[in-house]
């Protein structure tokens, strides 16, 4: 039964429990619909700009075409469907506040950290809000395109490390984005695993297979191009190096920059501004 609560006065415990109840399911990928539901979370926060304040979570607008259809965005239907008896069972929650909620409870229910979260989102009447494409980054590129891409959204060196180690989840998929295969042998478990595989494995380029990506020896695993530019690009580097060594130093910074950019651009009304749940 639907419960009719203002979002001041929503059980966001029930909320979260909703979450929780969902995400496991035998037959889909690795068992788990933990990992597409933190992308959903990134991919509708990611695309703010701080030049213009425009894009962020706030405002839901990956409901509307052009930007549901947006490249990057492919595969994320499952993830945004999956959601939807939960805001049939809680109408007042706003989608931005279910996506991004969603999100933290995939993370915090796989072993991850505990995320800051407050809801507070209002979500977007039509497709007039859309962000244009090309907001989020692309697998292809190095790093002079990740630092476009995130430094636009007002992340640093270390932000953006701590951020891209969330590819310790889930996979690639080929009718998506063309490429496949995970990234770690436990993908449904939040950890510092890809920054230990990263730094450890023997990455060779993946023969006979476009889009270019790279394969441990074993062939199972895979790093997209933007995932070795971590590798390679020295600044980058450092901070691979701290998070394959401090597991918990990870948890902390993940959990503060997952936070930040669930956040960008959301005006929350003033008197909930302190408010967490
Ligand atoms: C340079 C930055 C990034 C690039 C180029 C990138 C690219 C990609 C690509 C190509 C996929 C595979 C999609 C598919 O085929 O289904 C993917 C999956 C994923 N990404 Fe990223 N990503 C980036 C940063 C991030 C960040 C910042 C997060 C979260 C904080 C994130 C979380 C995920 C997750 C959890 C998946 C697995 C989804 C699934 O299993 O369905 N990514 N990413």
């Amino acid at each position: 039964m639907a419960t009719l609560q203002s979002p001041a006065q929503l059980d966001y415990d029930a909320v979260r429990k909703s979450i929780a109840d969902i995400l496991e399911k035998e037959d889909y990928d690795d068992g788990s619909y933990g990992p597409i539901l933190v992308r959903l979370a990134w991919h509708a926060s990611g695309t703010y700009d701080t030049i213009s304040g425009t894009g962020g979570s706030g405002g839901a607008t990956m409901r509307f075409a052009p930007e549901s259809d947006h490249g990057a965005n492919a595969g994320l239907g499952i993830a945004r469907d999956l959601l939807e008896p939960i805001k049939k069972k809680f109408p007042s929650i706003s989608y931005g506040d279910l996506w991004t909620l969603a999100g933290v409870v995939a993370i915090e229910e796989m072993g991850g950290p505990k995320i800051p979260w407050r809801p507070g989102r209002s979500d977007a009447p039509d497709a007039s809000a859309c962000t244009p494409d090309g907001r989020l980054p692309d697998g292809d590129k190095g790093a002079a395109h990740i630092r476009d891409i995130f430094y636009r959204m007002g992340f640093n060196d270390q932000e953006i490390v701590a951020l891209i180690g969330a590819h310790t989840l889930g996979r690639c998929h080929a009718d998506r984005s063309g490429w496949v295969n995970p990234w770690t042998r436990a993908p449904t478990t939040f950890s510092n695993l890809y920054f230990q595989d990263l730094k450890t494995t023997k990455w060779r380029k993946k023969k006979n297979f476009t889009p270019l990506q790279y394969e441990d020896p074993t062939g199972e695993l895979m790093m997209l191009p933007a995932d070795m530019a971590l590798l390679w690009d020295r600044k980058f580097r450092k901070y691979v190096d701290i998070y394959a060594a401090d597991e918990a130093k990870f948890f902390e910074d993940f959990a503060a920059a997952f936070s930040r950019l669930l956040e960008l651009g959301v005006k929350f009304p003033e008197s909930k501004a302190s408010a967490t749940a």
